[in-house]
């Protein structure tokens, strides 16, 4: 067989065969190897050499691309980014070095770093009609629908910048999404509780301008609690980026068919409110207010272990960790930060949450299953303390989600040989059948 590559030029280290036993044929298909991880087997001309196609609904065992932002490790609790494990930029960078690592591969040097800062904070601002559209929403409409409405349209705005195959302009609508998130996260909070909008300062950072544009009022000046920024702007960078997950997928599907960066977000945004996804943070808290104390945490556990019972244990359980997330354990030491900072070291839902923990860890079920925490059981306790209501929680992961999501989208849109995704299916419909008039039809 001619030596195989991938369109990037990955060359095969060596093949599979499959046999169908149905007729006896052999075919060899390429493997390939990345720089960590399982290999893979490249299935791109099965159909064509064998007329059938693979069949994986929820791709658990797919890789649908190439890519060298994020690598986990699920049975190892393993997540880096660009080679750095997670566990030291939550420790030791922050979130504008983890975005600008995420879109170009290394860690900024000092000019590049204010250079990029500078970018950011200096397109937080959204053009002045743009308030406009939260006047048309009710204002007990879920912030989540606001940010699917609202950061889908800007494209209408920011037509300059929607040209996908000039570098300059995804570039430029970037920079834009990564800076306009925050401001249009609050504006969905401002617009629910009545308050005026609060915009951007150029002399906060990141993480400290998302909390004065939340929690500030013209009234009075708004001192910056450092523990809290420096929360949340861990926060943001355990949330940024976590390989081809369910919404970084919707991205580079609606992103493959040349859709504007901004449309692709969205996407985004829609496919990340899901409570089996992103949407499990308030999911999480909810469940918790739903349990109320540790007398009823025994019947909740028996209902997430009946089979037949919808319920599960929120923010358990992952796709691909097979053993803790390790976003989990960072998140758990922040929430005792937040909470000491706070004064609610005794705050009743954590304890509970806490004893939740480990009362399912020592829990057969969750042992077999491999269940652990991920990144949302702990999230939404420290969010709550800070102030922020339940429904808010789904949108700040979609606004630290924003620079993964870019990052993947603009990897996608440079890779030689880019196509549009288009997967196929096993029909299980009516075979052909000819049309009946409605007078025939009995
Ligand atoms: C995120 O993909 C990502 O990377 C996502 C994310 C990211 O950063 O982008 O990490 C963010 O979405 C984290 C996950 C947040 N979701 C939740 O916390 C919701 C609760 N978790 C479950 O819904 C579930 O664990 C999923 C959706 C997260 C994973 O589902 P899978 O991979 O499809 O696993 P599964 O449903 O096949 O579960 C395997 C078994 C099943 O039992 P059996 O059918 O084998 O008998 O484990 C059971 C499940 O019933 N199970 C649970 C459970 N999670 C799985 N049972 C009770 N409680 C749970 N939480």
């Amino acid at each position: 067989m001619s030596q195989q590559t991938t369109a990037a030029g990955d060359a095969a280290k060596d093949t599979v065969t499959l046999i169908d036993n149905a007729t006896g044929t052999r075919y060899e298909l390429p493997v390939y190897e990345g720089t960590a991880g399982p290999r893979v087997v490249d299935i791109g001309k099965l159909y064509g050499e064998t007329g059938m196609f693979t069949y994986d609904p929820g791709y658990s065992s797919t890789g649908s691309c190439r890519s060298a932002i994020t690598y986990i490790d699920g049975e190892e609790g393993i997540l880096m980014h660009r080679g750095y494990p997670i566990e030291q930029l939550a420790e030791s960078s922050d979130f504008m070095e983890v975005c600008y690592l995420l879109l170009h591969g290394e860690l900024p040097k000092g000019k590049e770093k204010t250079d990029f800062s500078h970018s950011i904070t200096y397109h937080s601002m959204v053009h002045e009609q743009i308030t406009n559209f939260f006047r048309g929403f009710r204002r007990d409409a879920h912030p989540m629908a606001i940010m699917c409405g609202v950061v889908g349209a800007l494209s209408a705005f920011y037509h300059d910048s929607t040209d996908i195959r000039d570098e300059h302009q995804r570039t430029v609508a970037s920079h834009r999404l990564i800076a306009k998130m925050p401001t249009i996260a609050a504006m969905a909070y401002k617009y629910s509780v009545g308050q005026p909008f609060i915009y951007p300062r150029n002399d906060l950072d990141y993480a400290a301008n998302f909390l004065h544009q939340m929690f500030a009022v013209p009234c009075e000046e708004y001192k910056i609690n450092p523990v809290l920024a420096r929360a949340m702007d861990r926060i943001f960078i355990l949330h940024a980026d976590h390989e081809q997950n369910a919404s970084t997928s919707t991205v580079r599907l609606a992103g493959s068919s040349g859709a504007n960066p901004f449309a692709c977000i969205a996407a985004g945004i829609a496919s990340l409110w899901g409570p089996a996804h992103g949407g499990a943070n308030e999911a999480v808290v909810k469940m918790l207010e739903e349990i109320g104390d540790e007398s009823r945490m025994a019947d909740y556990l028996r209902r997430a272990k009946d089979r037949d019972d919808p319920f599960r244990l929120m923010g358990f359980g992952h796709r691909v960790y097979k053993n803790y997330d390790p976003r989990a354990m960072v998140m758990r030491e922040t929430c005792h930060e937040v909470l000491a900072e706070l004064g609610l070291e005794n705050e009743p839902m954590l304890k509970m949450a806490m004893k939740l923990e480990k009362v399912a860890l020592e829990d057969e079920y969750f042992i077999e299953k491999k269940l652990y925490p991920n990144v949302d059981f702990y999230s939404g306790i420290i969010l709550r303390a800070m102030g922020f209501p339940t429904s808010m929680f789904t949108v700040l992961f979609a606004v630290a989600r924003t620079v993964g999501w870019i990052a993947q989208w603009k990897e996608m849109i440079e890779e030689p040989g880019q196509r549009i995704g288009r997967p196929r299916q096993l029909y299980t419909g009516a075979t052909q059948r000819d049309y009946v008039p409605v007078e025939q039809r009995g």
